[in-house]
């Protein structure tokens, strides 16, 4: 019986949602906390593949009440979509399975506007978002002009809310960006039949979530993107709006720090960045290709190319040590089979220093030279093995340096991405 959390150690992708469906399997409740559908997390079962954008990534297991906390920007169209597309897989077949806080805030038309806009006005210094307005909709979280679910749901007050607010942004649009406007009217009509469609998963998640967690339930906290796209701890300003950082389970999912037992950081067996800011190990040569190539490594939310490189386990201790992390999870080695010599950072060298900090100054971050450790690669095919000692004594070798160098332990090595292709050295139930 424990609590444990799930937090991606990289820039996100690294492989959180294959890992959050494997633990549900135990799990009595598990709760996304932060993040919107900026995430795209992907669970495979069989020949059978799911990519989840807001709901929790163990909906395919019955037996497992899936919670949206309060940390949580929702695009109701989104999730209207995602609850269509699982249930006719003939999953999440009964409502109670799953939770909505009536603290989440809710996306508006104007945020996504907002965000593609101006994305676009910055030209060479875009972030890259995923344009689903994100960050726009945190700031009206904080600027306490948000609309949270509870209140989204209430059909008296919704329309006030919308003209109330949306002159502010059509003036935006119109005179800053040069924009088209948006249409009251139709927000109101359009977002009333998604509150109608919502209403019954809205709950009051605290108590869902304390509950289970003071009975010793098996309780899940399933992060989005990655520590290094945190807003404040990642390399801003190329982030993401929220805290993405297991401390962040607190506040998103409303639970106090001593109620978790365990943090599992998980990590690519290399790097992989979407999205603009520095990345000290990327590669722009055929081996960089041939990870993007082998690993598909295209956007799960915006089908956009990612950018690879080799493991950068200075980002991956900054991680560890902001994470507390307990365990590590490393996925995707498979992807290295085949290779002759496999390299992994270790440490930088920023302006003739060497650290394993990531500095907070960006243009600092962007000068850091990787310092490299050369390992053995390995010629097998690796994606059918099941246990460590079938693995080649030099992936072994591999993850026992992460190991080492971390000081943690491995606790899961995926070689693909099914259920099965995983090898479970330290369960977490
Ligand atoms: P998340 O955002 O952290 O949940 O990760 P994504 O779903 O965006 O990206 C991870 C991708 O890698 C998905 O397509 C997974 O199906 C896939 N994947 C996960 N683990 C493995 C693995 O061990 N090997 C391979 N080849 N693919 C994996
Ligand atoms: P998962 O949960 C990878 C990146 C975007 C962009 C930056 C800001 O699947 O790991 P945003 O739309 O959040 O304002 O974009 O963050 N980003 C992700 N990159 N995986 C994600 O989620 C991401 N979510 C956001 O590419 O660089
Ligand atoms: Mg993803």
């Amino acid at each position: 019986m424990s609590t444990v959390v799930i937090v991606g150690t990289q820039w996100g992708d690294e492989g959180k949602g294959m890992v959050v469906d494997l633990f549900s399997e135990k799990a009595d409740l598990l709760v996304r906390f932060q993040g919107g559908n900026n995430a795209g997390h992907t669970v495979v079962v069989g020949d059978d593949t799911t990519i989840l954008h807001h709901i929790p990534s163990g909906i395919l297991h019955d037996d497992v009440l899936c919670v949206i906390g309060n940390g949580v920007v929702i695009d109701p169209e989104v999730l209207i979509g995602e609850i269509g597309q699982v249930k006719s897989k003939g999953k999440f077949q009964s409502d109670r399975q799953l939770a909505i806080s009536n603290r989440a805030h809710i996306i508006m038309p104007w945020h996504k506007a907002i965000d593609q806009a101006a994305e676009n006005a910055k030209g060479e210094k875009k972030i890259g978002t995923t344009g689903r307005g994100i960050g726009p909709a945190y700031r009206s979280k904080m600027s306490r002009t948000g609309l949270r679910f509870g209140d989204f749901l209430d059909e008296k007050n919704f329309p006030d809310y919308v003209q109330d607010n949306i002159g502010e942004f059509n003036c935006l649009l119109k005179n800053f960006y040069d924009a088209p406007e948006l249409e009251p009217d139709e927000i109101i009509e359009t977002y009333r039949g998604y509150a109608r469609k919502l209403k019954p998963y809205a709950a009051d998640t605290f108590r869902l979530v304390n509950d289970a967690v003071r009975a010793r339930k098996n309780v899940l906290f399933e992060g989005a993107q990655g520590t290094m796209l945190d807003i404040d701890h990642g390399t801003y300003p190329y982030v993401t709006s929220s805290n993405t950082v297991a401390g962040a389970v607190c506040t998103g999912a409303g639970v106090g720090p001593r109620s978790v037992d365990k943090v599992y950081g998980v990590l690519k067996a290399y790097t992989t960045r979407v999205g603009a800011g520095p990345f000290p190990t990327e590669l722009h040569d055929e081996i960089g290709d041939r990870i993007g190539e082998r690993g598909h490594e295209f956007g799960a939310t915006t089908g956009r190319k990612r950018r690879c490189g080799w493991l950068d386990l200075a980002a991956v201790k900054y991680a560890a040590r902001l994470n507390d992390l307990t365990h590590l999870i490393v996925t995707k080695v498979d992807v290295l089979d085949g290779l002759d010599k496999i390299k992994m950072a270790v440490a930088y060298e920023i302006d003739g220093r060497v650290t394993d900090i990531v500095p907070a100054d960006i243009e600092e971050y962007a000068r850091a030279k990787p310092i490299y450790e050369t390992l053995a690669g390995w010629t097998e095919s690796t994606s059918g093995m099941t246990s460590w000692d079938e693995l080649p004594p030099e992936l072994r070798a591999y993850l026992a340096r992460i190991a080492e160098v971390l000081g943690l332990p491995v606790a899961v090595a995926s070689v693909g991405p099914g259920r099965a292709q995983t090898i479970v050295l330290h369960p977490p139930f």
